[in-house]
């Protein structure tokens, strides 16, 4: 079995960052390793993901966005994490599993055991083994965010924009008071299972945080088999 890692922290935290980094980093060592997200990381996922974060979906029920959150996992777990993890690689994802709990769960008031059901249907039961939160104040992740999505406006052509990454979407255009209950419910997600998270500011340079995120992966990925490791 190989290593499953996952990012998860609000919006404009620098987990889509740091999983690239760690990517790079990982694959220059010569370790087996792939990089995806959610919600998509598949062709159909990518499908999905689309109908999720559309602005113009404003009528979608919570019971389906979290079918559809699930849907999306369910063919990234199959077709992905789990024949790579068979493997022995590594896989970093992009959000998983706890967003759920989070954003449906703490952020919408889904209940919280009806959401373990799913979540176990869609993943077979498949949980990371160790789990990245970037922390920062709800605020301050916004406005990263949408300072990259300002950026992107002005570099390309404004009818792309909410085609082209970064972008600004469905999720994010929630008021601030969803978020902070989205932050909230992931300091209990981290209290329930401590030995799982490893957290982070996330408002410090991206090099720093890099390094410490991966000097606590180095022990974790000891047993992974590198084919192109020399030396
Ligand atoms: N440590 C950091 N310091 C300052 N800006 C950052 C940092 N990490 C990421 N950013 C910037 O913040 C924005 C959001 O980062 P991103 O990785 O897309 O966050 P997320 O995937 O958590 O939403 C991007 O413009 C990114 O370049
Ligand atoms: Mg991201």
């Amino acid at each position: 079995m190989g290593v499953f890692i996952t990012f998860e922290g609000p919006e404009g935290s620098g987990k889509s960052t740091q999983a690239r980094l760690l990517y790079e980093r990982l694959q220059a060592l010569g370790y087996p390793v792939l990089l995806t997200r959610e919600p998509g990381g598949t062709r159909i996922g990518e499908l999905i993901r689309r109908i999720l974060v559309d602005l113009r979906h404003t009528e979608m029920a919570p019971t389906t966005e979290t079918l559809l959150f699930a849907a999306a996992r369910a063919q990234l777990v199959s077709e992905l994490v789990r024949p790579y993890l068979n493997t022995g690689g590594i896989v970093l994802c992009d959000r998983y599993a706890d967003s759920t709990f989070a954003y449906q769960g703490y952020g919408l008031g889904r209940d919280l055991d009806e959401l373990q059901a799913i979540t176990t249907v869609a993943t077979g039961g498949l949980w990371p083994d160790l789990t990245f939160y970037l922390e920062i104040e709800v605020e301050a992740g916004l406005r990263r965010k949408r300072m990259a999505r300002d950026r992107a406006v002005e570099a390309t052509n404004p009818a792309s924009t909410f085609t082209t990454p970064p972008e600004w979407n469905r999720l994010d255009a929630r008021d601030l008071a969803y978020h902070q209950r989205v932050a909230a419910g992931f300091t209990a997600l981290m209290s329930n299972d401590p030995g799982r998270w490893r957290r982070f500011a996330a408002e410090q340079p991206l090099d720093a945080l890099a390094e410490q995120i991966f000097s606590e992966v180095v022990p974790v990925v000891q047993h992974v088999f590198r084919p192109e490791a020399r030396g």
